[in-house]
């Protein structure tokens, strides 16, 4: 039984300012040649203010694609997180925040997430009240990203993420500020369902792939890191995903998807 490959491309990070007018159109319109969809894991505005996100939304508008993303800490800077929202969804974005939807017969989970830490060094819910809400909001997070897996299916499952669920795709940052780069948390639900692939930006220094501990691939999608690591300089990825009616989908990557050297 064969399937049909959908071609998804992948990124982080834009911080679109209220002078990025035109920027983003060129590689829009490259991402919309060679992707059947376009995934973007947070961070798309600079400081989360609306005129930004109006820069961004016609900049969007020559992509012929659908896209979906998730918002980054960037986003919720200003406090207009809902108008920022609104304003990319009335341009076609299908903006994910704890939910789930199916594009081109791949479904995907989306949520920011939340730091805290990785492992046994995470941050744990103890002392200080200030510190148990920290906790439980990363707790938060998580349990939204399960819900949002639990809604899908069939097909092949993304979770499209800002913050890491894993060090692996942190690694190269300052280990100072690890803890608020993502959340081990987040690696939890990932590992209750069957996920084909992790996406996530925010860390801009950190590696391209890693995998959680029961070996889902996880990509640091973040423009910055990949304009230093892909031979090419290209700011995205794009993963090749089969499509076909309840079946297990792995994804390919495809030849032309660089790998950090
Ligand atoms: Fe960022
Ligand atoms: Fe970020």
């Amino acid at each position: 039984m064969s399937g049909t490959r959908v071609r998804v491309a992948a990124l982080a990070d834009l911080h679109c300012t209220k002078t990025s007018q035109g920027v983003f159109q060129p590689l829009f319109a490259q991402i919309a040649a060679a992707a059947d969809l376009l995934l973007i894991a947070g961070d798309l505005t600079d400081y989360g203010l609306p005129e930004e996100a109006r820069v961004l939304a016609r900049e969007l508008s020559s992509v012929r694609v659908p896209v979906c993303a998730v918002l980054g800490n960037h986003d919720v800077e200003s406090g207009n997180a809902a108008e920022v929202s609104a304003l990319l969804s009335e341009a076609g974005v299908t903006l994910l925040d704890g939910d789930a939807c199916e594009l081109k017969g791949v479904g995907i989970a989306g949520v920011k997430g939340f730091g805290g830490g990785f492992g046994q060094r995470a941050l744990a819910p103890w002392g200080e009240p200030i510190i148990k809400q920290f906790v439980r909001e990363a707790v938060d997070e998580a349990l939204k990203l399960e819900a949002a897996l639990a809604r899908l299916r069939t097909g092949p499952r993304v979770a499209l993420l800002h913050y890491a669920p894993v060090a692996g795709t942190v690694d190269g940052e300052p280990l100072e500020i690890y803890p608020f780069l993502g959340s081990s948390r987040l690696e939890e639900p990932i590992g209750r369902y069957p996920v084909s692939l992790v996406l996530h930006g925010h860390a801009h220094r950190g590696q391209p792939q890693a995998a959680t501990k029961n070996g889902v691939p996880v990509y640091n999608v973040s423009m910055q890191l990949l304009k230093r690591t892909t031979s090419d300089g290209r700011p995205f990825r794009v993963f090749e995903l089969e499509v076909e009616d309840r079946a297990a989908v792995q994804p390919r990557r495809r030849a032309t998807d660089a790998v950090a050297s």
